[in-house]
């Protein structure tokens, strides 16, 4: 073990066991009993800030590779590598704006609505936080082989990360038909290895994991817990950019519910190290057609219970969600998952920040990310179930409009302009017809292209119409 990572270790979550690992070990789940791992810190015998203002001095020296990475100029907050050891590829540079009009959708006062914008990653996705990690990881162990299974964000920001390296070539598992192109073309792109299995994001994570366990292949879902590490920066950013004071919401959409994790996570450790005095709420929102998580804690009273999770009513669901043949059916391909491999570490985040659960139907994500747009921010689907499910908070009264909210844009809209194009034209096409099959048969806020002649007067016409 080298000496820049002897005060990090990987630790299990079930308070039963506890059992410890070094970080050069390459797991993905406790060889114990099976649980979800952390990686966890002896921060005593680290060289910890005094203060979070004080990470502001790695601004000026953004010629170093790793203080430019708006991951990595936070390193101090999760240091399991050492500095040589890292993977980079200048992830993180990403924005917190606030939005006027996306705070009058919501109901909140002024500019409350803070929108944290994600899809200025390298890939276009909050998912390089999390690669840079893994492959940092991966580095350290010395894989020379990678794997993921995706709904195409993961597989597009490991391959990026493969061809940019050149540490590991990779192979990406996606369902067929269950991915958007834009995706798709990425890993193609990157050259990644890219095989579509009949079936969907759920049934591509399950052959994953038997073939990076037979094959020795190393495994970059967030059942590994170095890719959580690299999320929990997302939030350092957040308070970065509100000079580190910290915001009343955080809301973030829930699909493998990796994101809510890391974000507990980062909070907690954050208060234990004296840096912030209090966390914020989290709100998780799922999409209506991939409700595990909401249904779980909201109907069936589902809790962390200080890690002794009641697997039976887990385990229960699942097998009855199998014998009716129940798949996850979302328009937000992104989130379309069932068995989110992260749970019992969100409940885990909802304990932390005194969280909430909701989920929103497919329209309501659509006209919320039409209205992000309008706003200055293109995002895909999934990332719009943040917005609403503000509004839907908002609306409920559990939101005030006094809160400062800020939500997480996980990705770009270039990722699915499928989505954007079908909503805006009124033409039927494949969205349209996918919402007129859930009964939805308008939307709000459609902005299609208007036909015109090949002639200026027509044009012209056309032209001051808008003015009218
Ligand atoms: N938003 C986007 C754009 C995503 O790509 C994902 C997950 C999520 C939200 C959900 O985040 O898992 O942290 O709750 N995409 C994964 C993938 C599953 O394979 O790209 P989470």
């Amino acid at each position: 073990m080298s000496a820049a990572t002897d005060s990090a270790f990987q630790i299990c979550i079930n308070p039963d066991c506890r059992s410890t690992f070094s970080v050069d070990d390459t797991l993905v789940a406790c060889p114990e009993c099976g649980s979800l791992l952390d990686i966890g810190y002896d921060w005593d015998r680290l060289p910890v800030p005094s203060s979070l203002s004080e990470l502001e001095a790695r601004w000026s020296n953004r010629r170093n590779p790793l203080d430019f990475s708006g991951v990595w100029r936070f390193r101090q907050l999760l240091p399991f590598a050492s500095d040589e050891q890292i993977v980079t590829i200048g992830e993180g540079q990403t924005i917190l704006r606030a939005s006027d009009s996306v705070s009058k959708y919501i109901g909140l006062n002024g500019a409350n609505a803070l929108l944290q914008y994600e899809g200025l990653n390298p890939s276009g996705s909050f998912k390089d936080n999390g690669m840079t990690a893994a492959s940092t990881h991966a580095r350290m162990v010395g894989a020379k082989f990678a794997a993921c299974a995706s709904t195409g964000n993961t597989s597009a920001s490991l391959a990026i990360y493969s061809s940019a390296a050149q540490l590991f070539r990779v192979v990406v598992f996606v369902g067929s038909g269950k991915i958007a192109f834009g995706k798709l073309s990425q890993a193609l792109d990157y050259g990644a290895h890219t095989l579509q299995i009949q079936g969907d994001f759920d049934d591509a994570l399950k052959q994953v994991r038997d073939v990076c366990q037979r094959e020795k292949i190393y495994l970059c879902n967030r059942v590994n817990p170095f890719r959580l590490e690299g999320q929990k920066t997302i939030m350092f950013r957040v308070l970065e950019a509100l000079a580190w004071e910290v915001p009343d919401w955080i809301v973030v959409p829930g699909g493998n519910l990796g994101n809510s994790s890391a974000f507990g996570k980062a909070f907690a450790e954050l208060k234990q190290l004296g840096l912030i005095d209090r966390v914020p709420r989290l709100a998780v929102i799922n999409a209506a057609g991939a409700n595990t998580l909401s249904q779980l804690y909201n109907n069936q009273s589902l809790r962390w219970n200080e890690g002794r999770t009641d697997d039976e009513l887990i385990n229960g669901y699942f097998a009855e969600m199998d014998a009716a043949g129940h798949r996850a059916n979302t328009l937000a391909s992104a989130i379309e998952i069932n068995r989110p491999v992260n749970l019992k570490k969100c409940l885990r985040a909802l304990d932390t920040c005194d969280g909430v659960v909701r989920e929103v139907p497919d329209d309501a994500i659509l006209d919320a990310k039409a209205q992000i747009g309008a706003g200055g921010f293109g995002c895909e689907p999934a990332s719009a179930a943040s917005v609403a499910g503000a509004k839907l908070l908002r609306e409920e009264g559990v939101i005030a409009p006094s809160d400062r909210v800020v939500c997480i844009l996980t990705g770009h809209q270039l990722k699915d302009p499928d989505a954007t194009v079908g909503y805006h034209q009124s033409s039927p096409g494949q969205i349209a017809d996918k919402l007129a099959s859930r009964g939805i048969q308008a939307v709000q806020f459609p902005n299609a292209p208007q036909a015109v002649e090949n002639d200026l007067d027509r044009i012209l016409d056309v032209i001051r119409s808008f003015n009218a």
